[in-house]
């Protein structure tokens, strides 16, 4: 088999640029009643009529619990500097207070360990959105003590592995939690209420700046930070409508996050646009926001394109598509990465996620996944084109190791540079994991090359 050599040989990345490739525990790990593992609200969630596409559940995904060896081996034979997971929090701690189970923070050591046994760097996230179905009980997210619990809970699992994971991100994409699970309803915990969701966001962010300030005090010696999912927002049309609902939209996707991360507070405008749907800010909590962070994380898949009269179709922009219905825009990547350099100022940046759906088929043991190669060489170019313009770019992760469960799409969607044959749970590597890995290698000898002052291969 011969796969297309990386293109875009030129760029340079930088000493130390991370290289990854990501997962979350929901999305993998099934097993969700083993050792004492508690209910999730993604668990509670998949129980509710229609709300999964196929009417799938998290219960056995990828059984990554119990096939944790095998695919850390396939981290390994790619040749990624780092795996970025998550921890669940119910397996942790199955109520979300109180006693913590440890059988299931023997998994995520096993993990860390078993990482490091590869030569992997493990970037471990607190909360990919399985919060403790408990905790939802008195209230989740929109509930103020939450954001304690979630102190507590980070602390801990801190204390167990701390010292040897690289990076411990607080959040993966707050504002997906708040706005697709607090004012759609189309994520766990499927609740529609505005208000709601912006207190959810706030707590959010208020539970990233106190776990930061906690995790500092306790003498966690990884780097901290957060992952944000950032798009660029346009105006469907030239119209002046459709400029202010982008301008409105930015600022609920963008501006409300990175604004109170760097000490600026919430927008103004949004706040505005929102009257009496403000969240309830307590004195103290936009310093606590503001804990310096040592990296941001962000997740970029497309663009944005908003309409102040209802939804824009995509399918009418003449931009090819992703198995998700989503613009395929590269370049929208550099221009995003450019103006977050220009509007704030910035620690380093990983790209946390960036990837593909397609409609793979596993064919005489092959996927020839074409369409996820070009996504990913084009958008690892547009990394290349932002850092060759000055944009502080510390690593980049592909999403995903493998097909597993997303979200309301349920297995619908494979995101994976592996397949998983849901029936027998085989892993057949894509096309698109060996590309990545010849990618890699070019990368690494590259490294090497230049580390002995020899001049640096251009190519495969
Ligand atoms: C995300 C999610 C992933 C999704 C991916 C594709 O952070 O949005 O982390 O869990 O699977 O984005 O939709």
């Amino acid at each position: 088999m011969s796969y297309p050599i990386p293109p875009h040989p030129g760029h340079r990345f930088p000493p130390g640029f991370v290289w990854g490739v990501a997962t979350s525990s929901f999305q993998i790990e099934g097993a969700a009643e083993a050792d004492g593992k508690g209910d999730s609200i993604w668990d509670r969630f998949c129980r509710v009529p229609g709300a999964i596409a196929d009417g799938s559940d998290g219960r056995v995904a990828c059984d990554h619990y119990h096939r944790w060896a095998e695919d850390l081996d396939l981290i390994a034979a790619l040749g990624v500097d780092a795996y970025r997971f998550s921890v669940s929090w119910p397996r942790v701690q199955p109520d979300g207070r109180g006693a913590f189970n440890a059988r299931g923070l023997d998994f995520y050591e096993r993990l860390v360990d078993g990482l490091l046994t590869r030569g992997i760097k493990p970037y471990l996230t607190l909360n990919h959105w399985d919060l403790p179905a408990a905790l939802q009980d008195t209230g989740g997210w929109a509930a103020r003590d939450t954001v304690h619990r979630f102190v507590d809970f980070a602390l801990h699992v801190a204390a167990r592995v701390g010292d040897r994971v690289d990076a411990i991100t607080t959040h993966n994409e707050p504002w997906v939690v708040a706005v697709l699970g607090h004012e759609a309803g189309v994520f766990a915990p499927g609740l529609r209420d505005r208000r709601t969701a912006m207190q959810v966001a706030h707590h959010l962010l208020l539970s990233h700046g106190l776990a930061l300030q906690a995790l500092r005090a306790q003498g966690c010696s990884s780097r901290l930070g957060i992952v944000l999912n950032l798009s660029p927002v346009f105006p469907a049309s030239d119209s002046a409508g459709d400029a202010v609902a982008a301008r409105l939209e930015d600022g609920r996707l963008v501006r409300w996050y990175m604004d109170p991360l760097f000490g600026r507070g919430y927008p103004a405008d949004v706040w505005e646009a929102l009257g009496g749907d403000v969240p309830q800010v307590e004195p103290g909590d936009l310093a606590a926001i503001a804990a310096p962070l040592d990296f941001l994380g962000l997740n970029y898949y497309s663009r944005s394109m908003v309409r102040a009269s209802g939804p824009f179709d995509v399918h009418t922009s003449g931009k090819r598509l992703t198995d998700m219905g989503w613009e395929i825009v590269p370049e929208c990547l550099t221009e995003l990465l450019l103006r977050l350099h220009r509007d704030w100022p910035l620690p380093p940046l990983v790209v946390m996620e960036n990837g593909a759906a397609f409609q793979d088929r596993l064919h005489d043991g092959r996927v020839a996944d074409g369409e996820r190669i070009d996504y990913i060489a084009s958008h690892i170019a547009a990394v290349g084109d932002a850092i060759a313009q000055g944009v502080p770019m510390a690593g980049y992760m592909v999403w995903s190791l493998m097909d597993n469960f997303e979200w309301a799409s349920g297995y619908a969607k494979r995101f994976g540079i592996v397949h998983v044959d849901y029936a027998t749970l085989a892993r057949t590597p894509k096309d698109s994991y060996h590309w990545y890995r010849g990618f890699l290698h070019v990368q690494q000898r590259q490294r090497a090359a230049e580390t002995v002052g020899a001049p640096a291969p251009v190519q495969g």
